[in-house]
């Protein structure tokens, strides 16, 4: 009885304790937005991630605007939550806020997007694909199909990215630097449509009324795009993937039933999953053992041909 009573005794003094240390550590998450396929991917997978974590997860989208994400942040530091994680939406422009979380003692991970800073400790790492490998794996299809095509120039449109983020930067830089072995590749329109569906068609539609050139490629920079640009060619009485040639960066599943359809010819995968990574190296930050400065993530690219025997294995 003595002994019952004397551990019931200890058990109430360790109470207090032990909740303390057992506190779930609290992550505040700026998002990008909801602009893709890709995007909701990767917004489920970090939520699903940190509950499995039993981490407090504060979550906020930053609509495509970096002035949201700033506010985001801010907020996050003065809640002095454990972790602070974001997907940048431009790669400029966040010195002065990472400095900001730096003095608060806050540690910073970047995900999926990187930054362009003066002082790299203003972060801890970032996790993410590589998007230039990407570009390259694009251009590596175009020059390949190009080396079998007969006859003279091979005319490419390109729609990029939001302006000035990481992905529409460095995927155009891969593709350039690999279609530039074949003079016969000349990319003759390029501009953006900022990652979605509508403006992807929008600016295809505007591509395909400029009459001058005819257009065998597009390279667009992401599966929504590409999947809006297919509209566009259809309501411009061409058949996609066939009249123009399709690539594009993501492999969501989306881009697989275009390509099982026969309207799109190749998706470079950029894997979204980041959630269950993320958040085992917040745990390993905030306990203080060491992390890369940079966790890339291994992709694949999908061709058409095997577009029916791999959608029901996609994730995403
Ligand atoms: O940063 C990753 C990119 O952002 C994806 O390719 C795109 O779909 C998303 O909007």
């Amino acid at each position: 009885m003595k002994i019952l009573r004397r551990s019931l005794l200890a058990a109430a003094l360790l109470t207090p304790a032990l909740s303390a240390f057992a506190a779930p550590l609290v992550m505040g998450f700026s998002q990008v937005g909801a602009e893709s396929e890709w995007r909701t991917a990767n917004t489920a997978s970090v939520k699903a991630a940190a509950k499995e974590a039993g981490i407090t997860l504060k979550f906020a989208d930053a609509q495509q605007k970096q002035e949201n994400q700033v506010k985001a942040i801010r907020s996050y530091i003065a809640q002095k939550v454990d972790v602070i994680a974001f997907s940048p939406v431009v790669e400029s422009g966040w010195d002065t806020v990472l400095k900001e979380a730096k003095a608060a003692g806050i540690p910073v991970i970047l995900t999926d997007r990187a930054v362009k800073v003066a002082d790299p400790s203003l972060y801890v790492t970032f996790i993410g694909s590589d998007f230039v490998e990407e570009g390259r794996k694009a251009g590596k299809w175009v020059l390949e199909r190009a080396a079998k095509a007969p006859g003279g120039a091979l005319n490419i449109v390109e729609l990029q990215g939001t302006v000035g983020s990481a992905p529409a930067i460095d995927r155009k830089k891969g593709f350039e630097e690999v279609i530039k072995a074949n003079a016969k590749l000349q990319i003759i329109r390029s501009q953006s449509g900022e990652f979605t569906r509508a403006k992807g068609k929008e600016v295809m539609e505007s591509f395909l009324k400029q009459r001058d050139k005819k257009i065998d490629i597009l390279f667009a920079h992401n599966d929504d795009m590409a999947i809006g640009a297919i509209q566009a060619i259809e309501e411009a009485g061409l058949k996609p993937g066939q009249d123009i040639a399709i690539v594009s960066i993501d492999g969501v599943r989306g881009a697989f039933e275009a390509m099982k359809a026969g309207k799109l010819n190749v998706t470079v995968e950029c894997n979204p999953l980041l959630g269950p990574q993320l958040m085992q190296l917040a745990k390993d930050i905030v306990a203080k053992k060491p992390v890369e400065k940079r966790i890339t993530v291994t992709e694949g690219v999908y061709t058409a041909d095997v577009a029916a025997k791999e959608l029901p294995n996609r994730k995403y």
